[in-house]
């Protein structure tokens, strides 16, 4: 089959290589039909090489047709049409049965000390073939798996995958009081559905972004942007009442605009044969850290920070003196994708399309375009802000 593959930093290619095969009679194999580009694909691309192997199969948003299934599938027949969350669980253990998805102990990654196995996502995170390709192997099917009705276009369930979830989720750890503000740093993906996941749930949504075709479509879904400059925090307080909001999310992460330390250290362990580039990602402060920062100093005291974003240091530089003075509640982490769904099939199959995620899509291309499409994406020209790949080629 064809699949896109890391092959070095910004460099990736889509290659013949072999079809997944059922390993385990809880596998079952998903015959993609759609599958995005996520922020978190951007990180591989330029800063995470160390813990990529050229060839490594890239992509976890996906969705498609079942097309085979294990011995011990039994919730799931071939020709479902069905979604993949991107985080892997179990359904059952200790951390499942608490909602917590991301931390599975059936698929933790015990070796790495990190949390539950994940599509495309690096050694870090169980180095589990990824769904840009024209088939995927789907572990413990049966769970994992949600099956959608036929009638509606693959866009309207594309992003059950993770940023809807992920966004649903980063609302929810904000913790914004009922009528509350709510202030969204970032307007990619992620952040544009927790700017319209906070207009949904009736709160004030106040979002930043430096880039203009971004707040443009924000502005569509009714939510007050504003430019990123040195005076944003300031001007963003004033404008809450001189207070802060009552919650910010950082729809951001480890990549941000205007941290030239983090820019630096990045740059810097990019240069480093792997074995030591790892060992300094694991132990040193590394992440782009402006839109953090910037999140901690303008919420209000007493309020809530929620990371959306991916941070990955070891060693970041945090602000405690008033994180602790303003006491500040703060919360993050991978997305719980399962335990999210049944909140959000609804609205996604809602015909008033309440979260809009019709818009959303800026290209539309075949699987064989991915590489353009990455720099695309990562440059943030020709106004993309989200690119599905069709591995079948029908767009
Ligand atoms: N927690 C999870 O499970 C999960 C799931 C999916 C994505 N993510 C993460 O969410 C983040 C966003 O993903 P995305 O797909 O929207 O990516 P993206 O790169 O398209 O979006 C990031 C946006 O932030 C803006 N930005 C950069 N610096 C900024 C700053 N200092 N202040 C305000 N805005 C700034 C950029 O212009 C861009 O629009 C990434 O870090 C991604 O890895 C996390
Ligand atoms: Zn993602
Ligand atoms: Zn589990």
């Amino acid at each position: 089959m064809k699949a896109v593959t890391w092959q070095g930093k910004r460099q990736i290619s889509v290659d013949e290589v072999p079809d997944p095969q059922i390993i385990d009679a809880t596998d079952a194999i998903v015959r993609i039909t759609s599958t995005a580009i996520c922020g978190s694909d951007l990180h591989l691309y330029e800063v995470f090489g160390p813990f990529l192997d050229k060839g490594d199969i890239l992509g976890h948003e996906s969705m498609g047709i079942i097309e085979a299934v294990g011995d011990q599938v039994t919730r799931l027949k071939v020709g479902d049409r069905v979604v993949v969350p991107f985080t892997i669980s179990c359904g059952e253990c200790f951390m499942c049965r608490r909602g917590l998805q991301s931390q599975c102990e059936t698929t933790q990654n015990r070796d790495q000390g990190t949390g539950a196995a994940l599509y495309g996502y690096t050694k870090l995170y169980g180095q589990i073939p990824g769904g840009q390709a024209e088939y995927l192997r789907v572990p413990l099917a049966d769970y994992n798996m949600v099956v959608v009705r036929d009638d509606l276009p693959d866009e309207r369930y594309l992003f059950l995958s993770d940023i809807l979830p992920t966004a649903w989720q980063g609302v929810k750890y904000a913790d914004v009081p009922e009528g509350g503000t709510l202030a969204v740093m970032g307007l990619g993906p992620v952040g544009q559905f927790v700017s319209r996941i906070g207009r949904h749930l009736g709160y004030e949504v106040i979002a930043v972004d430096p880039v203009p075709e971004r707040r443009r479509m924000a502005e569509r879904h009714g939510v007050e942007t504003w430019d990123l400059n040195d005076e944003t925090v300031a001007a963003l307080r004033k404008r809450t009442m001189g207070r802060g909001p009552d919650s910010v999310v950082d729809a951001v992460g480890l990549e941000a605009h205007g941290s030239p330390g983090g820019a630096f250290a990045q740059a810097a362990v990019g240069l480093l044969p792997d074995v030591i580039a790892r060992k300094a990602m694991t132990t040193a402060g590394i992440d782009r850290l402006a839109a953090l920062h910037a999140s901690l100093d303008l919420v209000r005291r007493g309020g809530t920070v929620s990371l959306s974003g991916v941070y990955a240091g070891e060693a970041d530089p945090m602000p405690m003196n008033s994180m602790f003075d303003k006491q500040v509640s703060l919360r993050m982490g991978q997305c719980n994708v399962k335990n999210w769904v049944d909140d959000l099939l609804p609205l996604v199959e809602d015909p008033a399309d309440p979260l809009g995620v019709t818009d959303l899509v800026t290209h539309r291309v075949p699987l064989e375009q991915a590489p353009e499409m990455y720099e695309t994406f990562q440059k943030k020209e020709d106004g993309c802000i989200k690119v599905v790949l069709k591995p079948r080629g029908e767009l």
